[in-house]
Formats: structure tokens, sequence, C-alpha cells
């Protein structure tokens, strides 16, 4: 049955911080020689896909989110010669490197930016959103920025603001202008020339814009936030599906885009043979416990009912066409084992149920690195330890919006993107075998217990659990092309569900709950048992433990 399906539905998906992973030089970051050092870990993994975020060369005021040129290495990750010879030896593997591409902004040290910012009259003076002050010589708009402030920036060269969903250091560019798209294609192509195997398409709900006009104010100081006027506008489909023909027509390359903005419901026009993506990431189930995404201090108690009801709902929206991209982490998000479970939870078992749910939904497991090894959030004291620029914003912000200095951290501690950002884990040794030299990043205390190396050698560790339930994936082929049909809806405690082929059936049982629970055992009548993280007893889950039955039907 697998056979009509794609290699890309097939395998498992790996998210690499580049400046995290692991450091071949000894200057304190990640770099693409530290990936190809590492290529045989991440094949036992099963990764036959590995999303790098963005290496391309870059001022780094958002870690490589700020592009100055597409068709460059930047120098702290290595050289052109470095991508090429990982890109050759990642697929003797048969694993894809598949590239992020940051196509709703660049640098604003891109020289096209700096071409369009030098005059109202040249070439590119249109590649980028330029627009006049209001009269008061105010900004055009009221729209606050993604990562706090205005989102727009006064050029005293145009005498005109530009507008940025991000920093004011990532300059939006302008979809309406053909030309500008063209050379977005062709720096795409440019890849798929190299032989990477597909891209993540990042924040391009953003890519067009609505009209340009003040919005009923979110804050205290009249603004209103940037998402909730620009994301998704109509039209913005147009501009994608041209960029699927122009770039993806014909090419073994897959696509999945950042889709905030984008809800289960949105999917059918997204992903598929019609849509314009294979796959998209979006995000309800990740800030299911904020009130508000603009505002990290302002949590919700969720239920497991709400969070199984989100993930069955994009599998529903995605069983007859397109395809959907499983994951619990990446490099914006909290560590799972720290987002979903009570601080006191076993991160053993937490982190085998979370995995073994990624590997059991329909669709293509997109692990993050560190996940693996159950990783979890850093708690450091001083917002100064913080790297991350729209986390020092974003407590700027609690602060100017009232909210104690205590209470700023405790949103930091939650959500900021450190977290997931702090070096992977190697070994028990100096600076967690990262690097020799000092980290870009100060790394998790917990390293001496949390590490690669201690858990390869632990059958009963997260790591070992993960590549048992790659293996899982490959022999059961339900797993994989089974289709998803969720059982015990009401339960509050138990995600389970049944996934179904021509031949076989599987039922998978999760207790979310750290108390044992008993379950009816006619689910899973004449099944056998393929694997649990407890030992299982028939009729009863044990505290966090994730077990899958399976039979001939
Ligand atoms: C996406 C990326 C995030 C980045 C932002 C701006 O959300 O995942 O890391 O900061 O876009 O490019």
């Amino acid at each position: 049955m697998t056979g009509a399906m794609k290699w890309w539905q097939k395998t498992t998906a790996y998210e690499i911080y580049v400046r995290s992973f692991y450091d071949s030089n000894g200057d304190g970051t990640g770099d693409l020689n530290g990936i190809t050092e590492k290529l045989d870990y991440l094949k036992e993994l099963g990764a036959g896909a590995l999303w790098l975020t963005p290496c391309y060369r870059s001022p780094q005021a958002d870690n490589g989110y700020d592009i100055a040129d597409y068709y460059e290495i930047d120098e702290i990750f290595g050289t052109m010669a470095d991508m090429e010879r990982l890109i050759r030896e990642a697929r003797k593997r048969d694993i894809r490197i598949v590239m992020d591409l940051v196509f709703n902004h660049t640098s604003d040290r891109n020289p096209w930016f700096i071409e369009s910012s030098s005059s109202r009259d040249n070439p590119k003076s249109d590649w980028y959103i330029w627009r006049d002050a209001k009269p008061d010589g105010s900004a055009p708009t009221n729209w606050r920025g993604i990562f706090g402030g205005s989102a727009w920036t006064w050029c005293e060269a145009r005498q005109q603001y530009y507008l940025h969903t991000f920093l004011k250091e990532q300059p939006d560019l302008n979809w309406e202008n053909p030309d500008m798209r063209n050379a977005l294609y062709d720096a795409a192509s440019f890849w798929v020339e190299k032989g990477v195997g597909g891209f993540r398409m990042d924040a391009v709900t953003y890519i067009k814009k609505p009209e340009f006009r003040d919005g009923t104010p979110d804050y205290g100081d009249g603004m209103c936030a940037i998402h909730n006027m620009t994301a998704n506008t109509e039209g913005i489909l147009d501009f994608l599906h041209e960029f699927k023909d122009r770039v993806q027509k014909g090419k073994d390359i897959f696509t999945v885009g950042e889709a905030n903005g984008v809800s289960a419901a949105d999917l059918p026009l997204w992903v598929g043979d019609k849509g314009v993506f294979d796959m998209v990431f979006e995000f309800g189930h990740v800030v299911i416990d904020l009130k508000d995404e603009t505002n990290w201090a302002e949590r919700r108690n969720w239920t497991l009912k709400e969070l199984k009801h989100l993930i069955s709902e994009s599998q529903k929206n995605t069983a007859e066409s397109g395809w959907y991209p499983v994951f619990f982490e990446n490099h914006d998000q909290p560590r799972c084992v720290s987002h979903y479970f009570p601080p006191d939870a076993d991160r053993n078992k937490t982190g085998k149920l979370i995995g073994t749910l990624m590997y059991t939904l329909r669709g293509t497991p997109f692990i993050y690195q560190g996940q693996e090894l159950g990783m979890q959030n850093v708690s450091w004291d001083d917002i100064d330890d913080y790297n991350d620029i729209s986390t020092r914003n974003h407590y700027d912000f609690l602060i100017d919006e009232g909210y104690t200095a205590d209470q700023a951290m405790e949103a930091v501690h939650h959500f900021s993107r450190d977290s997931a950002r702090t070096p992977m884990q190697w070994t028990a040794e100096k600076n967690a075998g990262f690097t020799e030299g000092i980290p870009w990043l100060r790394i998790n205390d917990d390293y001496p217990e949390c590490n690669a190396a201690s858990q390869s050698r632990d059958s009963s560790s997260v790591l070992s659990w993960y590549r048992k339930m790659s293996d899982l994936r490959n022999t059961h082929h339900v797993l994989i092309d089974g289709s998803y049909q969720e059982i015990m809806n009401d339960s509050d405690m138990i995600f389970a569900f049944v996934r179904k082929n021509a031949a076989h059936e599987a039922v998978v049982l999760l207790n979310f709950s750290g108390q044992t629970v008993s379950y009816d055992e006619v689910i899973v009548e004449g099944m056998d048992l393929l694997i649990s993280s407890s030992d299982h007893v028939p009729g009863k889950l044990q505290p966090y433990e994730a077990a899958v039955f399976e039979h001939q039907t």
C-alpha cells in the first residue's frame, strides 16, 4: 500500500537549529560540518529529511531569519562547499536536506533593501512596502509587530515608512511586484538545483498585505497586533500557486508552510493536489495554553479533550487530500515535556508519550533536535541570560503593560524560544559535548543526566524509545497509510485512536494523566500488544503510559 506514497510521507523529518546542533570548529556556534559529522546519529533515528534553520548570509538580528543573500552560506555556519558536502553525504544515507525559505522579509542589509531604501525611483523602489506618514507624521497604521514596537520604521532617504512584521531589521517584501517574486523563485530554484529535498516556508501567511488601515486596539497604548490584520489575507493563495508552479512543478521535493493563522478548516485550500503546499504547520495545539498568543503572561487551563479535538480536526481535514506534519516542538516553541505536563511529571515517561503520539498519528513526524532526549525548558533568573530578541522584547512589553518582574519572568520561563535553542546535549562531558569553545548560548544544566551518549546506552531511555518507534512505524505500515479515527473521545485522561488499512488495524492508547486509568479491553480484543512504555496490565494504563496494539483484519 505504501508503494504509492511519496518518500516524504513515509519518512521522519528532523529539524536542526543549526547554531545549536554541533560545533565542529570550536567557535561556540553549531555549523554545517557539525551536521555532516552527526548524520549517522540522525540516520539511526530514522530521519530521512533534515530541515535546517536558515544558514544563508545574514547579520543574525533574528538568528538567520534575516537573510542578506539567498545564494550564500553565512561564514559562521561554513561555506557553500560544506553545504554541498552535507547534501551529498546525506544523500548517501538516503537523507534529504530541507531549506528554510524566508520569503516574507529579508534583512535590512540585503542589497535589495539597500537599493530600495535609497530613493523613491530606483529599480527596486517597489520591492518592499513603503508608505507615507499620516498627516501628523506618525506611522501609517497602528500595527504592532510580532516582536514588539510599531511595525513601521521611518526611512530618512525616502521620507517614508517601511513595514516589518517582525524586527525593524526584517523589512517585508512586496509580493505585488512581479520582478520581486521572480527573484524569490529564482533563489528557491537555485537550491532545488543544488539537490535539496524540500522547503519549509517561513511566516508565509503574512506575504499578502490587506488594505492599510488602523485596527481596533488590542493593547493599552492604542496599538493592534499585526497578526490580526495581515495573516491569511484574501488573495494569498494566488501567489502561492504561482510559487508552486514555478518552483516545485515536476520536481521531487516537498513543501511545508509555517501557517500561523490557517485553521484546520482552511486546510483543504492549502494542502494536497489542489492546495499550495504538501503540508502546513498549524499552531492550535501548541498555543492551547495561551489566552492570547501575543501575551505570554495570560495562560489558560486546557483540557486533554480540547487537545484531542484540535488534532483530530487536522487529521480529518487532511484525510482525503493533503498530508499532516506532526509536530510538538520547534525552534520557536517550549520543550514538549515542559509544555504539556506538570513540572514534577517523569519526563522519561512523558517524553515517550509524546514520541508515541508523534509516530502514530497520520502524517510525517517532525522531531525537533533534543526532543528525542526529552530535553526540557530552562528557567534562568535574569532576563539578560536570554539571547532571543523576541523574548527580551516580550519581557519589556509585559513590564510596560503593568505586569511585575516576577510575572514577566514566569512568562519567559514558559515560552521563551531560548528553551528550544540551548545547545544539543551530546555527552556528559564539558559543554555537553556540543563545542570545545564557549557556547553561544548557555547549556541547560541538566546535561549530565540528559544527553545522547548515555541515552544511547540505555534501552529504557527516551532516545531508545524514539528509535524503536521509528522502526515500528517502518515495519507496521498501517501507522503510515492507515486511516485515523479517534475513540474514547469523552475521556479527559486517555488519547486513543484507531489506524486502519486494508490489511491491519492498530489501536493507540496514551494516558496523558499521572494516574492509573482503566480502559475497556473490548477495544483491543484479539490484538497483539506491539509496544508499551510501562509493564502493561490489560485493561489499565499506568501513569503516562503509551501502548500500541495491532491485528490483521
Ligand atoms: C518564523 C520563524 C521564527 C522567526 C520568524 C521571522 O516564525 O519560525 O523563528 O523569528 O518567522 O522570520
